[in-house]
């Protein structure tokens, strides 16, 4: 072996055990389903993660088992709805990704799924509070502009909500944004970031094109913001009634649970954009809201603001904000009515 490759080689391995110094358990709820699965392969093959703990009402063993098998490091355990089985999975979690419930069917909004997941996701975050109330919460079951919200109330009731470790999981707002404008421009998607802001359904999410240069215009902006806003509903009408986004879904999630590990282990000047409780339009009465976001080793670490937008930018936010103050109220009044 050359000198070069020789120091390369320790270089790496320096590199490698510093970022796997820390044990980080991380735990899927809903892991058996649609983006559960690929969700946890891609936690199975990230080396920060030092013990994955995947549970479901079926199948999260099976899961395991065959997924335990790939020659990683980490343990994986799956956990079936035993009286024990959700609190021995969740216990000691760092983070727990919650992708239980049903998904969308074609004509179907994000909101039409809240009777369902509503009081799935209640449930889920009451174990969580009980068992991992310090763990980061990362919020992908729709529809996430309630759900969350319904996360916070769950937590509040038991006392143990930190507004820095709850997480909506919007990352595919910015995935999408990013690849589809690479297709526009003819340009390298991995370069591309698009700031999105508000929400995560229709008309909340807000694409902040001109903070990265572009200048489309007319028909062709229409078109763009429209896809992004709408995007989920081509993945919908092309599986024709069998679900939404999975595997877009589980890169994306698995993508922010590793910017917060790596945040946790120490790295300076991560930045994701979530839905998290935000300051910056509580006085319009939305106390959450996506936007870029500055990870550490506490969760949040700082929220960015929207900063400079365009007119035509600014007409979306304020459609974005009337929609979202509803979905989050309904989110609240669900969590009180229903505890
Ligand atoms: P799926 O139906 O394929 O999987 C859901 C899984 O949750 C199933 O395995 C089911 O057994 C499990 N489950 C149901 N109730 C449960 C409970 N009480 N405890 C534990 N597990 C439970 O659905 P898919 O496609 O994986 O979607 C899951 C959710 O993610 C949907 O609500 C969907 O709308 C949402 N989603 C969110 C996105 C985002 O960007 N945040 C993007 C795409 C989907």
């Amino acid at each position: 072996m050359s000198a070069v490759r020789q120091v390369f080689g320790a270089v790496q391995r320096r590199a490698f055990s510093a970022s796997t110094r820390q044990a980080s358990k991380v735990t899927v709820l809903g892991a058996a389903g649609g983006i559960g699965q690929p969700l946890s392969l891609l936690l199975k093959l990230n080396p920060r993660v030092s013990e994955l703990a995947l549970y479901d009402i079926r199948l999260a063993p099976g899961v395991a088992a065959d997924i335990g098998h790939i020659n990683t490091k980490s343990t994986v355990t799956g956990y079936d709805p035993t009286p024990s089985g959700l609190r021995d999975c969740l216990k000691g979690s760092e983070i727990v990704l919650i992708p239980a419930g049903v998904p969308r069917k074609p004509g179907m909004t994000r909101d039409d799924l809240f009777n369902t997941n509503a009081s799935i996701v209640r449930d889920l975050a009451k174990a969580a509070a009980e068992s991992a109330p310090e763990a980061n919460i990362l919020v992908i079951s729709n529809p996430v502009n309630s759900t969350v919200p319904i996360t916070a109330e769950v937590f509040k009731s038991k006392g143990v909500y930190n507004p820095r470790r709850l997480f909506g999981v919007t990352t595919l707002d910015v995935v999408r944004a990013s690849r589809f404008i690479s297709q526009i421009k003819g340009t390298d998607p991995a370069n591309e970031n698009i700031t999105v802001v508000g929400g995560h359904s229709g008309a909340t999410i807000v694409p902040l094109l001109s903070q990265a240069g572009y200048e489309l215009t007319g028909e062709q902006l229409d078109e763009y913001v429209h896809r992004v806003q709408f995007g989920g509903d081509e993945v919908v009408q092309a599986k024709g009634g069998a679900g939404s986004a999975t595997l877009s879904m589980a890169m994306a999630g698995a993508r922010f649970a590793e910017s917060l590990l790596k945040a946790a282990q120490g790295q300076k000047g991560v930045i994701e954009p979530t839905f998290v409780d935000s300051p910056l339009f509580k006085d319009q009465g939305c106390d959450f809201f996506a936007s870029n976001v500055e990870l550490g080793p506490n969760g949040v670490e700082k929220i960015h603001p929207v900063g400079k937008i365009t007119d035509y930018e600014q007409k979306l936010l304020d459609v974005c904000l009337g929609d979202l103050q509803k979905n989050i109220q309904k989110g609240v009044d669900f969590a009180k009515q229903n505890p």
